[in-house]
């Protein structure tokens, strides 16, 4: 017995010191490469290849050790697609060409166009397109006056992803979102294009929800909604280098609508421009609304160009149902705003309305330039229920 142990003892020895030699040489050796025109994708821009796609990333994700999927130049036709993991290795998805969304009012009856499930270490990248082709979808998008609206998919959507990275990649007219970021844990998302037109209905650029570190940098995004969203469970947020407009600018909420006890939390923004977008940095929530919180949020170094609300809290958002008399139970603390400069569309550049029942609590603003474009007058503040300090330059004057 004592033999047969020591036995098995040296055999699973030998197994672990074989698996990590397997791990330590993963690192070095060329990722297998699964190329999805060999699984029957066709470049011509008609031939439906999801099926080729869903199979290339079968192959990748068994696979022992590292692997991508390979979309080669030229124009593929895709339908609804989600990759789901768990895989063996590390997976990138290297999309070089156009990846073109059908226009078939059949195919909006999903929420995801391109979906990503339950990987870890994926990466997204390679230089291409991913055409949502929305303006055939946008008329759809009628949800203010038609209860039963239907979901139009998102361009891509990240569910449950962790350590992943998403990179040069330009998303063009998706359908609704363009990038919606769920339940995912550490992300880099960074050097992304993404566009639609100003007037397109709900193009948010990316939208993220009940994720924590994740970061966006790097990037150009206009779009018709809000450039980047942080809903409920957006935590530990870093965004930097981000120039957006057209579009609703860089969002914290709409929180407080849905569920009690929702949260924003630890939100960076840094280093980010403005271009004659509706918003510049927002944050939004429902009255009446459930008890919530948005806390330690910061927007540093900041420029606007022609933007018509470059500092904006709305605690009364209500923008569809005809609106209680009724205050938000939404508490907002913690919030700074430094160095932000350059120029606002309306006269009222930096307005904060906060809840009467719940003010804002530790309200930062320090060094703050914003001049009004038009003719006749000056910048103006207009501010109810914050409390906070100001140091440095404060134009418009007045807010605390
Ligand atoms: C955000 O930035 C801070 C300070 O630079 C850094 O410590 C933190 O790791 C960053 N988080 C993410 C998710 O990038
Ligand atoms: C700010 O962002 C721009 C890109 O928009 C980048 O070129 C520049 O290096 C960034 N500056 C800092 C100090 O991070
Ligand atoms: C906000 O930041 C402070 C100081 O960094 C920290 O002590 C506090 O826990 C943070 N609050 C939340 C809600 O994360």
């Amino acid at each position: 017995m004592g033999i047969k142990y020591g036995g098995f003892g040296i055999v699973s020895q030998l197994v672990i010191l074989l698996l990590s030699i397997a791990v330590a040489v993963y690192g070095d050796l060329p990722p297998k490469i699964f190329d999805v025109t060999k699984y029957g994708a066709v470049a011509n821009g008609k031939t439906d290849a999801s099926q080729a796609f869903l199979r290339a990333w079968r192959d990748a994700c068994r696979y022992y050790g590292r692997s991508r999927v390979w979309i080669p130049k030229g124009t593929y036709f895709v339908g609804s697609v989600t990759f789901e993991g768990p895989c063996n290795g590390p997976i990138a998805f290297l999309i070089k060409g156009t990846l073109k969304a059908p226009t078939n009012p059949q195919h909006f009856l999903t929420d995801t166009w391109i979906g990503f499930r339950y990987v870890d270490s994926l990466t997204v990248k390679g230089g291409g397109y991913l055409d949502g082709q929305g303006a055939s979808a946008w008329k759809f998008n009628n949800c203010h006056t038609n209860p039963q609206c239907r979901t139009l998919p998102a361009t891509l959507r990240f569910d449950f992803l962790t350590n992943s990275k998403l990179s040069h990649i330009r998303s063009i007219n998706s359908k609704n979102t363009h990038i919606n970021i769920f339940a995912c844990n550490f992300m880099e998302i960074s050097n992304m294009r993404i566009t639609a037109p100003s007037n397109s209905p709900n193009t948010d650029g990316i939208r993220i929800g009940s994720s924590n570190q994740i970061s966006i940098s790097d990037s150009v995004i206009q779009t018709g909604d809000d450039c980047i969203a942080m809903v409920s469970g957006s935590q530990n947020i870093n965004i930097t280098g981000v120039a957006c407009g057209p579009g609703h600018g860089i969002s914290v909420g709409s929180l407080g609508r849905n569920h009690e006890h929702e949260y924003v939390m630890n939100i960076n923004i840094r280093n980010c421009t403005f271009f004659a977008s509706d918003n510049g940095v927002r944050i939004k929530t429902w009255a009446p609304s459930l008890t919530s919180l948005a806390s330690n949020i910061t927007f540093q170094d900041i420029q606007m160009i022609n933007v018509r609300n470059p500092i904006i809290i709305d605690q009364q958002y209500c923008p569809y149902s005809t609106c209680l008399e009724a205050e938000s139970a939404v508490q907002i603390e913690n919030v700074l705003f430094k160095n932000i400069w350059g120029t606002s569309s309306t006269k009222v550049a930096l307005n904060m309305q906060c809840s009467g029942a719940l003010p804002c609590k530790n309200v930062n603003l320090i060094n703050i330039n914003l001049a009004y474009r038009g003719r006749r007058g000056h910048a103006l503040a207009l501010c109810s229920h914050v409390l906070g300090s100001t140091s440095g330059q404060q134009n418009p004057p007045g807010c605390l």
